[in-house]
């Protein structure tokens, strides 16, 4: 598959035909929709089901809030918020800010997190800007986002009216359940829906990713276009051997059973650091539950060597490392001899940055291979939207087969209840009294 490419020749291990078959299997259960969490399959075939009005769809209402506002708010936490962060900072210039015709609008985020300070600096941030919101959340009931979305619709509402807010705010949610549906409709807002059978962290490709990545002005088509190739590549007709997805799900499954219980997904290009916290989400909700499941951690390379460096060489050998190698850079910079030489760079003088970085690369490689890490390379021809859609169904489709291999239901995140219990109790919220009473008195 040219937008991805999988090397597991460093990985030690050895598919037998065994695993093969039951990777094979995997992917048909996915597609038979017989297995555990059948009722949140929509992913699967979700590229090639975006029809062009979808994407006119998305593309009209991203016209629409990007003429109206400088800065557009994206509400939303976990599923509702890392697709569209992770796409948009690979697709960023971090210095964007800095130059004077900077993308436009600015999409920033919140509901993400509860802090005080982000919420108050947010808000202080956007004064002079005229500004816009999409709010998601896909059960729309969720604590962080909601409080985040009182905030910005009272601000909202403030300057523009109710009227006004009408044409700058925007619900992505579900058809019919949740608060944020109730209140869209109330008040009016044009809302997208999130199909009841794709997961939060299985929408990136839904409105929860496309439409603040439409605003953000980032090209949804090639984004829908590169997952439906993966689609194509990791199809159940495929042979195991040209499946790239069904490849990764057994490496990683084999090496889980030889003792290798946390992966640490890394790059060599900080852009992409994003991508590794979509990852974890995925990996991390997908497959962490019953005691079982691989620990998903990630590293941004080379920074991370000056860090976790120590440690991925000769801390507890419980790891294996997959990076996302990026072949080909977008930008050319030649370090430049320096006649004194004070630094002792000459001998690099010539050469490209990225010939250094890969060389850093290829080096980590070996070295974390001789320490007893085992390394697995995703190689992206570039970090274009087309490849980076390419690369989000790779590791869904891959998250399916794995959780299948591994006997859960990758599809389910029971965990997640526990801490929300407490909270509510704490915040006595009513319906909790007897929680509330029980958790005060542990503390
Ligand atoms: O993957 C998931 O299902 C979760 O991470 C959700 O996306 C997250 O909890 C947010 O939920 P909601 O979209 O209902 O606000």
């Amino acid at each position: 598959m040219k937008n991805v490419k999988l090397d597991i020749s460093k990985a030690g291990v050895e598919i037998t035909p065994e695993m093969e078959a039951k990777a094979q299997a995997a992917n048909a259960l996915l597609h038979s929709g017989k297995g555990a969490g059948n009722d949140f399959l929509g992913w699967i075939h979700l590229p090639s089901s975006i029809t062009e009005a979808d994407l006119d769809a998305i593309e009209a209402e991203a016209a629409k809030l990007r003429a109206r506002a400088d800065v557009v708010i994206c509400i939303g936490i976990g599923g509702s918020y890392l697709g569209a962060k992770a796409v948009l900072e690979a697709m960023s210039n971090p210095f964007e800010l800095l130059h004077k015709e900077h993308r436009n609008p600015t999409v920033l985020f919140a509901g993400q997190n509860i802090s005080e300070d982000y919420t108050a600096e947010l808000l202080e941030a956007v004064k002079e800007h005229s500004i816009a919101a999409i709010v998601i959340s896909k059960s729309g009931t969720t604590t962080e986002p909601a409080i985040a979305f009182r905030l910005i619709k009272a601000e909202i509402e403030r300057r523009y009216g109710k009227q006004g807010a009408a044409e700058r705010i925007v619900a992505v949610t579900d058809k019919a359940r949740g608060a944020l549906k109730t209140l869209a409709t109330k008040e009016g807002y044009p809302t997208f829906v999130i199909p009841d059978d794709v997961g939060g962290r299985f929408s990136v490709l839904t409105p929860v990713g496309l439409l603040p990545l439409a605003v953000a002005g980032v090209d949804v088509r090639a984004l829908v276009r590169g997952a439906q190739e993966m689609e194509k590549a990791t199809s159940e007709e495929v042979p195991f051997a040209g499946n790239p997805s069904a490849i990764y799900a057994v490496v990683r499954n084999l090496l889980y059973q030889g003792g290798k219980k946390i992966e640490i997904l890394g790059s060599y290009e900080p852009r992409l650091q994003y991508i590794n916290e979509w990852w974890k989400q995925l990996y991390g909700e997908s497959e962490g539950k019953e005691g079982k499941g691989i620990f998903p951690a990630s590293v941004t390379l080379t920074a991370d060597l000056h860090s976790m460096g120590q440690y991925i060489q000769q801390g507890e050998r419980e790891m294996f490392e997959t990076i996302i190698s990026v072949a080909q850079p977008a930008a050319k910079v030649v370090i430049e001899s320096d006649p004194e030489n004070l630094d002792g760079l000459n001998y690099l003088a010539g050469k490209r940055i990225s010939e250094v970085n890969r060389m850093a690369e290829l080096g980590v490689q070996l070295a974390h291979v001789d320490g007893g890490v085992p390394n697995l390379r995703v190689e992206i021809p570039a970090v274009t939207a087309e490849v980076i859609g390419s690369l989000l169904y790779f590791f869904e489709k891959a998250c399916g087969i794995s959780g299948y291999l591994l006997g859960v239901n990758p599809f389910d995140q029971p965990g997640v209840e526990a801490y929300k219990k407490n909270m509510f109790a704490l915040l006595e919220k009513p319906g909790y009294e007897e929680a509330t009473k029980a958790i005060k008195a542990r503390l």
